[in-house]
């Protein structure tokens, strides 16, 4: 198992990685160890046969040792060797060395210049952060010199050119260092960034200084340069992370009011070939004491070709804009899958200045940075390499014989091991609690953790020092060891599913509870329990109530069973059924004041959930509770009980039915009406329709909030529909087959709807009515796309999870549901409220109520 260990630690090692650090991108690239192929390898000129290119190899002695160019070279000379690194990649060190061919050479470059190339025909000489070509070599014939680019490059052809002031001759041995540049961007083009000028503050430059293509007309154009450099700026524009560079180095920034076409900023990507994007990342500054700000929003066009027109669709983003952290962060734009092979994208300014650091995209099947305890393994992984492996400044005097080197590599596995065996155990000593989970690979995420000793996760009480530390730092500064902790509710095991209803604290129900300060307590955690016993879900009430109620009788009345006519199966749970009945002569049985709408015949629909005559006694007991619980809920906007039958078994509740079905399926059948669509065959519905749904939605789950009941499981899919469009609000939603890829499963039963879930729901297991806001929200955003996309649709359910821990770290990098075409700009701000991370921020049912109530006519 240490091999299995050692070999995912090194895929994931690769894996992990997701923006491009140039303090770890020093790998070498296979120039001594032979990688890079000898017809990859070529130069303007030999001396001799047995001074060939493909002998410029690092560290090794073929042929007469060395690449030499033909003659002695004059100052006036270009000779170059040049690399063919076979795909684009990130180049930040180059080492050389000079002919030393056991002791009988004694020729090397005293300095050098690099040129690069992209597609091997448009050539660019590389310079220094203060504009210097040429770069120091070597000063004898066997050492090897190492010199990091500052900046680095992005190439897939590299040229040396050794320089020399009197003529001489000159060999010379390289290796390059870097890493794939898996962006695979080409070039970007913006406008020039401008200085900054303000009265009482130094001036600060927000050019891009390291572009290495063309300005025209104010324009960059055809190049990579700051924005693909690796280094992101600090929080403060002005402080720089270079030293002798002027203030504002780091970013690319411009004002809006300086542009040709004013409120934003258009840039163009150029990609190497066509790509499916899945996000952009923009590393933007938000001093906004200083009226910088990240952007307002964003919209990118898509090219399929490079010869081609703009595809007509956009895909548009809107940011949240943060007055309260001043930090600069990456903001993820996601981008839908498009396929294309140029993007051009207009920031919209949210203040007067907009300043960038860095953009870097992802796209095809590439997953998120995935976190976990082999993060930390796997950087562990990187050190261990960079300190071990390729250190080329180390190679000394080559001895003869290749005894040293075998050695040497003997020296460095044992060395390897040795760590990884120490990180392993300290591993273990960390993350006690992953004893028995299984790793897994998966495809699209990397790793997903799944437990497979059942209870083990989830009755642990008391998380690992170290994690513990970092959660009341309020920082989750590790991602890797925290997120374990984090997917942890969702690793409750199957047996606890069924059992059905966890009794919650009176505290958790409260509105308006708020999350202050820093520490979510794991310990707190409870094996979330949702389903009932009959697989739907159970409200959630304050334990006090429940109490009171177990001394009452059951209020609802009891109906003849015969009555009950069967139509179709709706669900099943572990221990019962909901059907879908006829209830004969129900109206007459409730006589006045029945909740049932005037129906035609005698003859109603209802739902009818039934308890297995196998049941559990503690099954039972949860199925009268239920019934108690429901048989309190009065209101138009939710579903009501409506009798019971009791007297024998199998036990049975009945509750109203709509005829239209639920929303989900009702909206995902139609289209927006449009003057256009008259016509069509396809029926509509008019957007003051949706408003109509969302406000009687809010209406019922204030009714809820008001009892302090917490739903867990709002969703359209929950959401019954009569004739005239009345919304009552149901609880089948989980144990119906239709809709269980919304839920989150856990060896093969729905568990958790996580695509609705607060982010501290899912990581703390806590639901509160401020969770069902947040529910609440992604339901307005189903309504307002009628359906037609499951939530974070292109993200898997391992992503959503790790999608939630950037919820609670709030450091700009979770992906928010986008603004659905159709919605009007004031009700996704309301949405957007909903998914406040700080319950405080988020909205009550009252609150939204009030604010939907206007836009629906009288
Ligand atoms: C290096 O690139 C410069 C352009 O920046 C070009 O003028 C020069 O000819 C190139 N030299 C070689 C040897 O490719
Ligand atoms: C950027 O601004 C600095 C400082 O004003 C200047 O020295 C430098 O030449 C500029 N670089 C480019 C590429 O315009
Ligand atoms: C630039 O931003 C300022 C402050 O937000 C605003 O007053 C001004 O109208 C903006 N100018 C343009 C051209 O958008
Ligand atoms: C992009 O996605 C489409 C369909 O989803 C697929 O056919 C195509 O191969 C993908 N292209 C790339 C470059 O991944």
């Amino acid at each position: 198992t240490i091999m299995h260990l050692f070999l995912l630690l090194i895929l994931h090692a690769t894996a992990a990685v997701g923006q491009i650090d140039p303090a770890h991108c020093r790998y070498a690239l296979g120039m001594e160890d032979g990688r890079i192929r000898d017809e990859d390898i070529t130069a303007s000129s030999q001396w001799y046969e047995t001074t060939g290119p493909q002998y410029a190899r690092l560290n090794r002695e073929e042929g007469e040792g060395a690449w030499c160019p033909q003659g002695q070279l004059e100052p006036s000379d270009t000779q170059y060797l040049q690399v063919d690194l076979g795909r684009l990649t990130f180049l930040t060190v180059v080492g050389t060395q000079g002919r030393y061919a056991r002791n009988s050479g004694n020729e090397f470059a005293r300095a050098y210049r690099l040129n690069y190339s992209r597609d091997s025909v448009l050539w660019k000489s590389w310079k220094s952060r203060l504009g210097k070509e040429v770069i120091q070599g070597n000063k004898n014939a066997y050492e090897s010199v190492i010199n990091d680019l500052h900046p680095p490059v992005i190439a897939r052809h590299v040229r040396l050119i050794p320089v020399t002031k009197p003529s001489t001759a000159v060999c010379m041995r390289v290796e390059l260092y870097g890493c794939p540049w898996d962006d695979g961007l080409i070039s970007y083009s913006a406008p020039e960034g401008q200085l900054l000028m303000a009265p009482g503050y130094p001036v600060a430059s927000l050019n891009d200084s390291t572009y290495d293509g063309a300005h025209e007309r104010r324009r960059l154009l055809g190049g990579l340069g700051q924005l693909t450099d690796g280094v992101v700026g600090l929080d403060d524009f002005l402080v720089t992370r270079q030293l002798q560079v002027w203030l504002g180095y780091d970013y690319l920034g411009w004002r809006n009011d300086s542009l040709g076409a004013p409120g934003h900023v258009e840039m163009d990507f150029l990609f190497d070939k066509q790509r499916n994007f899945t996000s952009m990342k923009v590393h933007s500054n938000n001093m906004f004491s200083r009226g910088v700000k990240i952007f307002s929003s964003v919209t990118c066009w898509f090219k399929p070709r490079l010869i081609a027109s703009w595809e007509a669709e956009p895909v548009t983003f809107k940011t949240v804009l943060d007055d309260r952290n001043p930090s600069a962060r990456y903001v993820t734009v996601p981008l839908r899958r498009r396929a294309a092979r140029a993007l051009r994208c207009r920031f919209f300014f949210a203040d007067v200045w907009m300043m960038f650091s860095e953009i870097s995209f992802q796209s095809g099947g590439k997953p998120l940075p995935s976190s976990s305890c082999f993060s930390l393994l796997s950087v562990g992984c990187v050190f261990a390499r960079l300190y071990f492996l390729p250190d080329p400044s180390a190679s000394g005097r080559p001895d003869d014989g290749n005894t040293p080197i075998l050695i040497g590599c003997l020296v460095t596995i044992i060395l390897l091991l040795v760590i990884i065996i120490f990180l392993i155990l300290w591993c273990q000593y960390v993350c006690k609690v992953l004893e028995k989970v299984d790793f897994l690979s998966h495809p699209d995420v990397g790793q997903v953790w799944v437990s497979s000793g059942g209870l083990l996760i989830s009755s642990l009480r008391s998380p690992p020092v170290a994690s513990q530390r970092a959660v009341q730092d309020g920082v989750l500064a590790r991602p890797s060891l925290v997120s374990i902790w984090m997917t942890q509710p969702s690793l409750s095991p199957p047996t606890a599913c069924g059992g059905g209803y966890a009794e919650p604290d009176v505290t958790q129900c409260t509105p308006h509870q708020g999350f202050h300060g820093p520490a979510p307590h794991y310990a707190e955690t409870d094996i979330v329990r949702l389903q009932g016993v009959t697989g739907s879900n159970m409200y959630a009430v304050p334990a006090l109530t429940v109490d009171s109620l177990t001394r009452k009788d059951i209020s609802a009345a009891e109906f003849p069973r015969q009555q009950l006519v069967f139509r179709e199966k709706l669900g099943e749970g572990q221990f019962g059924e909901v059907h879908l009945c006829e209830a004969e002569g129900l109206p007459e049985f409730l006589g006045e004041g029945s909740p049932l709408p005037d129906g035609d015949g005698c003859s109603v629909l209802v739902a009818v959930k039934q308890l297995r005559p196998d049941a559990t006694s503690q099954a039972r007991n949860d199925f009268l509770k239920e019934i108690k619980i429901m048989s309190r809920l009065n209101d138009p906007n939710i579903i009501r009980l409506l009798c019971v039958c009791v007297t024998s078994d199998p036990l049975c509740m009945v509750t109203e039915y709509m005829e239209n079905g639920d929303l989900n399926m009702f909206l995902s059948q139609r289209e927006m009406e449009s003057t256009l669509t008259h016509a069509n065959s396809i029926p509509s519905v008019s957007l003051s329709d949706l408003l109509h749904m969302s406000v009687q939605i809010s209406s019922g789950m204030k009714y809820l909030a008001s009892l302090n009941f917490v739903h867990r499981d709002l969703a359209t899919r929950n959401c019954l529909l009569d004739r005239r469009l009345t919304i009552k609000i149901a609880d089948f939603g989980m144990s119906r087959n239709l809709y269980s890829s919304d839920y989150y499963r856990i060896q093969g039963r729905a568990v958790l709807p996580i695509r609705w879930m607060a982010w501290e729901s899912i990581l703390l297991g806590k639901f509160t009515t401020a969770s069902d806001v947040w529910a609440f929200g992604v339901t307005l955003w189903e309504i307002f796309t009628l359906c037609k996309e499951q939530p974070y649709s292109l993200l898997s359910d391992e992503q959503v999870i790790e999608n939630t821990g950037e919820f609670f770290r709030n450091q700009g990098r979770q992906i928010f549901l986008y603004a659905p075409p159709l919605c009007p700009p004031s009700l996704f701000e309301l949405m957007m409220r909903c998914w406040s991370r700080d319950i405080p921020d988020r909205p009550t049912f009252e609150g939204l109520y009030q604010a939907l109530r206007p836009h629906v006519g009288p």
